[in-house]
């Protein structure tokens, strides 16, 4: 209970739950929120790196008033061949009453959860999901379109067109984007070269399609998702840079030409000068940096729904 491992666990009424709670605690009184998960035990168990993500679970669970414990790759047990599974087995001993788990391999939360029995929150699994960089990015997409979160339904995001452009095929952060908005009633097109889009049929569904022009993408797009290439999972496949510059960078030129409304976003990390340049990410339009900053309300509602759902263990 109160687990978040992927986004087809989201309805819309949980999505619209998890935003009304953000909403709620980001204005509260530091002290009274600070009583909230006062002394309650949350580990962070974070196989590969991060920034973003790892930085504002921890200070969402420590707004809150929880204990935390980092556990990273390099500095622990896993170095000398622990297994996930006694490694959550250990910090459930230790106390810990939900995992926020980042992972290279798809599909380790569940792993985690079903050995540990506890909540665990999807920090990002390798290919597969990233559902609260989902819920944050759609935060930032309402308050530009000016929704409340009181009104997220299933037609809340109808007649909106977000276009996610880069390397879609080996992005969670894509996945949990086009599984999340078509569920409220937005269209989702992919754009990128074709070795870096998937096999829709096969994979993502309703509401989503690919459009290989990005200028002709952007013409029909309100909100605009750039991603990094990520060169760490490209595993020998070759992508000619100048080449991709040419077609798919947001630049200024493009952006004015084809979106000078459109909202710009990015998961971070950015590489600048390669899918976006500096004039674009840091211009008028861009909203990368209010991306980060609604990660804070976010996961500390995630945090507040895991905990609270979950009985309060004795500790000695
Ligand atoms: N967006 C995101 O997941 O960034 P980090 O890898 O820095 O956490």
């Amino acid at each position: 209970p109160g687990a978040l491992v992927s986004v087809r666990d989201l309805t819309p009424e949980r999505a619209r739950a998890i935003l009304q709670l953000a909403d709620k605690l980001e204005t509260q009184d530091v002290f009274e929120r600070a009583k909230r998960l006062r002394k309650r035990r949350v580990a962070l168990l974070f196989y590969e790196s991060s920034t973003r993500t790892r930085t504002s679970f921890e200070l969402a669970a420590k707004s809150l008033g929880a204990d935390t414990t980092l556990v990273s790759a390099l500095s622990s047990s896993i170095e000398k061949g622990e297994s996930l599974k006694d490694t959550g087995i250990t910090l459930k001993a230790l106390g810990a009453e939900c995992i926020i788990l980042r992972s290279p391999y798809s599909g380790a939360p569940y792993l985690l959860a079903k050995s540990t029995g506890l909540p665990v929150l999807n920090a990002g699994d390798g290919m597969h999901e990233h559902p609260s960089q989902a819920l944050l990015d759609l935060r930032t997409m309402l308050r530009f379109l000016g929704i409340k979160a009181a009104k997220l339904s299933p037609t809340a995001l109808k007649g909106v067109t977000v276009t996610i452009c880069g390397d879609i095929l080996h992005s969670r952060v894509a996945r949990s984007n086009a599984l999340l908005l078509p569920r409220l009633g937005a269209q989702v097109t992919f754009c990128g070269p074709t070795p870096l889009l998937p096999d829709l049929a096969a994979d993502i569904g309703p509401g989503v399609s690919v459009e290989r022009d990005f200028e002709a993408a952007l013409r029909r797009s309100q909100i605009v998702m750039m991603l990094r290439i990520q060169a760490e999972r490209l595993a020998g496949l070759k992508i000619d840079l100048d080449d991709y510059k040419q077609h798919y960078q947001a630049n200024s030129e493009r952006v004015a030409a084809c979106a000078p409304k459109a909202l710009i976003m990015h998961p971070g990390p950015i590489i600048r000068g390669l899918e976006i340049t500096s004039e674009v990410a840091d211009g008028p339009q861009s909203a990368i940096a209010e991306q980060v900053h609604h990660g804070l309300a976010i996961r500390m509602a995630l945090l507040a729904q895991a905990l609270d759902k979950s009985k309060q263990r004795t500790r000695a």
